[in-house]
């Protein structure tokens, strides 16, 4: 197996285009989700989309058994300023594509965002008979009356966390589901689903979990229950909603979660005719409906992403101006940046964010909605590096969340994990070092870290990222980092011995 970077074969026309996945229009109905494009017939000399008319080099195209390993090469110490514009959520939009299933009309999404997660679900849907349509780089049609399939295809949906909330649309249209067990990062084992489980057989469901496939079956269709959570948990929250809205009589979900994204998925199915009260609180009623109608729906704004870019600014220094935000969810990440020592002014539609003087140490533990987020912990983590003095962490959502310490070790970074806490004993810079996105907000991390370390940081398994941020380098640069993404061809093709 042989590593190579991009720049050494500028003149091979086999790997002629470096740029990553950009447009949804790129792609959708394009079967083009994967990196290695060896079976795909060209429809130009380099690009092999199958586009009719396409005349652009969308992405790496690697002959034989190449696989893309592109990375990001980060030149950091350098603080960032300017404006920001964040992009829709991602955490809500994979639950709003899977619900368009249920929906008898045509859905017009806006504020979509353009990362592989959502083009991943596109495809899926596409492949199950939906008709999908960018109406330009954030709006998307998706018509799914003509679907036929209550089976999804199980390449795809293995790389998708988010491939659950097809059970519950499938289950709410056509009482049964067939869908492959669900991806995504991994935080200490097989993600568990039993509350989604017991929410659908609550509804009247059986369930079944073999040979890695999830199979649910109503044949005497949905009835509404009384369910009530074991554990807060998002994805299940939400599955039982989709199930429930087109199910018969009223479902009550108790010791719900509160996310953002839980609201934006009941207002989007409310908005196409279903009857839910009650999201954003613990216990929320759903009145079964008979139809869910078309409509128009904008996507709420990321809370992570903006987040992500506060804590950027915390690690790096400067002052950044985050649009296109909902201040009052960003309010259980802005309390700890000022406990950090951070500016933080909150406009209409966006926050500034300004670090002038050296971090303070925290205490944080991660919770529920309206708790400090679990998605955000290894982004504050990075900066925390950076404190003065010893900060502690507590994960209280997941196992193992911190597979990403390893990584910010070879920068040097001090940190001890025991358990679900992690002690960060702040140094006084870090140093540039090669380093792998361990998953998605683990990369994001390993960003932060290179934004704020002394000389050139290397991040790997970048893909990880890319499937919640998107143009993460064109918006960083547009901050005034220095950072850019560079193609790298492993060979397989090629013995080590040679
Ligand atoms: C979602 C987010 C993920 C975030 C997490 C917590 C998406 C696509 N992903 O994941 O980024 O980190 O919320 O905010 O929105 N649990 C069970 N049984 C279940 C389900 C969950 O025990 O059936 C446990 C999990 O192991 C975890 C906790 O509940 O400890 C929270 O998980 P959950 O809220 O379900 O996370 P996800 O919906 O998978």
């Amino acid at each position: 197996m042989r590593r190579t970077d991009f720049r050494e074969f500028t003149s091979r026309k086999s790997i002629q285009s470096a740029r990553g996945p950009r447009k949804i229009e790129d792609f959708v109905g394009t079967g083009i989700i994967e990196t290695t494009f060896s079976k795909i017939k060209p429809c130009r000399s380099f690009c092999r989309c199958k586009r009719p008319h396409c005349t652009k080099n969308h992405h790496t195209i690697l002959p034989g058994r190449m696989r893309n390993l592109d990375k990001f090469v980060i030149r950091g110490n350098k603080p960032l300023c300017g404006e920001v514009t964040v992009s829709g959520a991602k955490n809500a939009i994979v639950a709003i594509i899977p619900a368009t299933i249920m929906v008898d009309g045509l859905c017009r999404i806006e504020n979509v965002p353009q990362v592989s997660d959502v083009i991943i679900q596109l495809e899926i849907l596409q492949q199950m008979g939906a008709r999908v349509r960018s109406v330009n780089p954030s709006t998307v049609e998706i018509d799914c009356r003509g679907m036929r399939n209550a089976r999804t295809p199980e390449d795809l949906m293995r790389r998708l966390r988010a491939s659950y909330y097809l059970i519950g649309a499938l289950l709410g249209r056509y009482h049964r589901a067939e869908v492959a067990m669900p991806g995504g990062c991994n935080f200490g084992g097989i993600r568990p689903i039993d509350q989604h489980v017991k929410g659908f057989e609550a509804l009247g469901a059986s369930v079944s979990i073999k040979n890695g496939f999830v199979y649910a079956e109503a044949s005497e269709g949905l009835k509404g229950a009384h369910v009530y959570l074991d554990v807060v948990s998002v994805g299940a929250t939400m599955n039982i909603m989709l199930a429930a809205s087109l199910a018969q009589g009223q479902t009550i979900i108790e010791n719900a979660a509160k996310e953002p994204h839980i609201v934006d998925l009941a207002n989007f199915l409310n908005a196409m005719g279903a009857d839910i009260s009650g999201a954003g609180t613990d216990v929320i009623k759903i009145r079964g409906v008979r139809r869910l109608k078309g409509g128009v729906y904008s996507v709420i704004p990321d809370q992570i992403e903006a987040g992500t870019y506060m804590a950027a600014v915390m690690a790096a220094g400067g002052s950044v101006t985050v649009r296109n935000v909902i201040p009052k969810h960003l309010e259980c990440i802005t309390a700890k940046l000022i406990e950090m020592g951070a500016q933080v002014e909150e406009l209409d539609d966006a926050v500034r964010v300004t670090r002038a003087q050296p971090l303070n140490k925290i205490s944080l533990k991660t919770l529920p909605y309206p708790g400090f987020p679990t998605d955000m912990q290894p982004q504050l983590g990075a900066a925390l590096c950076l404190a003065e003095g010893t900060s502690v962490i507590t994960e209280g959502v997941w196992e193992n969340r911190y597979r990403y310490v390893e990584e910010l070790r070879r920068m040097g970074a001090k940190i001890q994990v025991d358990g679900k806490v992690a002690i960060i004993e702040g140094v006084s810079e870090l140093t540039g070092a090669k380093v792998r996105a361990c998953d998605l907000r683990a990369g994001a991390a390993m960003v932060i870290a290179g934004l704020a370390a002394h000389g050139v940081t290397e991040v790997e398994e970048i893909s990880y990222i890319e499937r919640g941020y998107e143009n993460l380098v064109e918006k960083l640069q547009g901050l005034g980092a220095d950072i850019s993404r560079v193609t790298v061809i492993e060979d397989d093709a090629i013995p080590m011995a040679r």
